[in-house]
């Protein structure tokens, strides 16, 4: 029997250390999301999504940069695969534009929209690339939005009809799915912090929309269960230490604490556990009908997790939620955003998460951010995503010599592309996107991304 924790040297990749060894089937992807890439906001008959009006809004997105072309992936997708071609990975993780196929949010579909993602589908397929299919990567329509958005708890039905849609059209060819992209930012920033679409700081309304979202999720892998023969379901939740700011009185502490309960426990606790974290139980509460936790509680195959790296939080006796989002200390290591870096953190998150879920662990979002530019011979020589990667993947391999259940990793992202609030200015990606010619430049980090899965299939080759 193969030994997975086994300790080899990967002298192809020139680390000097050992690492642990993963499971043979480790599922090495990248991530993309729809808004963030596709463009062609307006083609073949899309809708307006809560996106598109926000990024027009002044002041909202960075250098006013909007999605309106992003990646143009909606006609360049042959190009990408190619490119995905070339990274070696096992998969690849995209999302879904809500719009693009129901361009009211419900009713008629738009078989335009439909078609493009066959073609993607089949040219993955094709490439011997698996597609893992997310429904929901905060492109909300707008119609649905007119209509209260996830403060309408008919959006439980809207949701649910909208995946089985997907399950139909997709299921005979696709079996990974998730439910939903990080519901606590989208959630915590839409309606908590106003950084995100509707961009609005209202308690009541974030709670409500936190528990409209559990149902929906609930529905969602109802959904894809009654559909899709041999469905591989999960949710993608981001999560990350949340600490205290500045001088840890216990204050801090406390804030910190219920930072942690939005980010971390607000989905995956009643989706998972049948419960809400207790700082957030009374506040959900006026929100709920009886039952509910038995709609949102559901068996899913994986954990979806996002990790980039730890939040911090103060006390703040004026803010509406309790406390105030903070900055990481400034003696911490950082990326060239500013992000935080700490693999330890990492690894104790996977340890954690394994251990108190009970579920196989995809990490379906790590990488690093920085805003690089080709040199002079045209080449993009991102040594410090490199190291990032290479630091982040040895804390996964301690996380799972510790015995945490990790089976795949996806690095975010396959393309620079357009980085919500902070616009085109934050670049993710393993290729490099000159937005004028849409010219794609694979990075350092891509060849030593390909060189890494080449290598670790050699080691299951041993
Ligand atoms: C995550 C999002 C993803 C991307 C990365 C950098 O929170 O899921 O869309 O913006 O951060």
């Amino acid at each position: 029997m193969e030994d997975r924790n086994q300790e080899h040297v990967a002298p192809v990749l020139g680390i000097a250390t050992t690492s642990h060894k993963l499971p043979s089937d480790f599922v090495w992807g990248v991530s993309t999301s729809s808004y963030q890439i596709e463009g062609a906001t307006g083609a073949d008959g899309r809708g307006p999504s809560i996106w598109d009006g926000y990024c027009k809004v002044p002041g909202r997105i960075a250098n006013g940069d909007t999605g309106d072309v992003a990646c143009d992936h909606y006609h360049r997708y042959a190009e990408d695969i190619a490119l995905m071609r070339r990274l070696r990975v096992h998969a690849y993780r995209f999302s879904v534009a809500w719009p693009r196929v129901l361009p009211k949010g419900r009713g008629d579909a738009n078989e335009a929209g439909l078609a493009f993602y066959d073609r993607l589908i089949d040219g993955l397929l094709a490439a011997g690339i698996e597609p893992w299919l997310c429904l929901y990567h905060w492109d909300l329509p707008q119609a649905l939005q007119d209509e209260g958005g996830w403060l309408n708890r008919d959006i439980v039905g809207w949701y649910g009809d909208y995946a089985t849609l997907i399950a139909r059209r997709y299921g005979d060819r696709v079996r990974r799915f998730a439910t939903f992209n990080e519901p606590s930012v989208f959630t915590l920033f839409g309606y908590g912090l106003a950084w995100h679409p509707p961009g609005v700081v209202d308690p009541k309304a974030l709670h409500r929309a936190i528990h409209h979202v559990n149902l929906a999720h609930g529905a969602g892998v109802d959904a894809l269960r009654a559909h899709v023969l041999r469905s591989s379901i999960g949710a993608v939740h981001n999560v990350q230490p949340s600490r205290p700011a500045g001088a840890r009185t216990a204050a801090d502490v406390a804030a910190a604490g219920l930072l942690d309960a939005y980010w971390n426990r607000a989905f995956p606790e009643p989706q998972l556990l049948g419960r809400y974290p207790e700082e957030l139980a009374k506040l959900v509460e006026p929100h709920m009908q009886p039952g509910d936790l038995d709609r949102i509680r559901r068996p899913v195959d994986w954990f979806g997790l996002n990790h980039y790296s730890p939040i911090y939080a103060r006390e703040d006796t004026q803010a509406p939620l309790g406390f105030a989002w903070a900055d990481a200390p400034t003696d911490v290591r950082r990326s060239p955003i500013g992000w935080q870096i700490d693999p330890k953190a990492f690894r104790d998150t996977l340890i954690g998460v394994s251990n108190r879920y009970r579920l196989p662990i995809y990490v379906t979002e790590n990488g690093a951010g920085a805003n690089e530019a080709p040199d002079a011979a045209g080449e993009v020589m991102d040594q410090e995503r490199v190291n990032y990667l290479k630091n982040y993947i040895s804390g996964l391999r301690d996380a799972v010599a510790a015995g945490a259940d990790v089976r795949g990793y996806f690095v975010w992202s396959l393309l620079d592309n357009f980085e919500w609030g902070a616009g085109y200015a934050s670049r993710f990606g393993l290729v490099y996107v000159d937005y004028p010619s849409q010219r794609r430049i694979p990075k350092e980090s891509a060849h030593w991304y390909a060189r890494l899965i080449r290598a670790e299939a050699m080691q299951d080759l041993e």
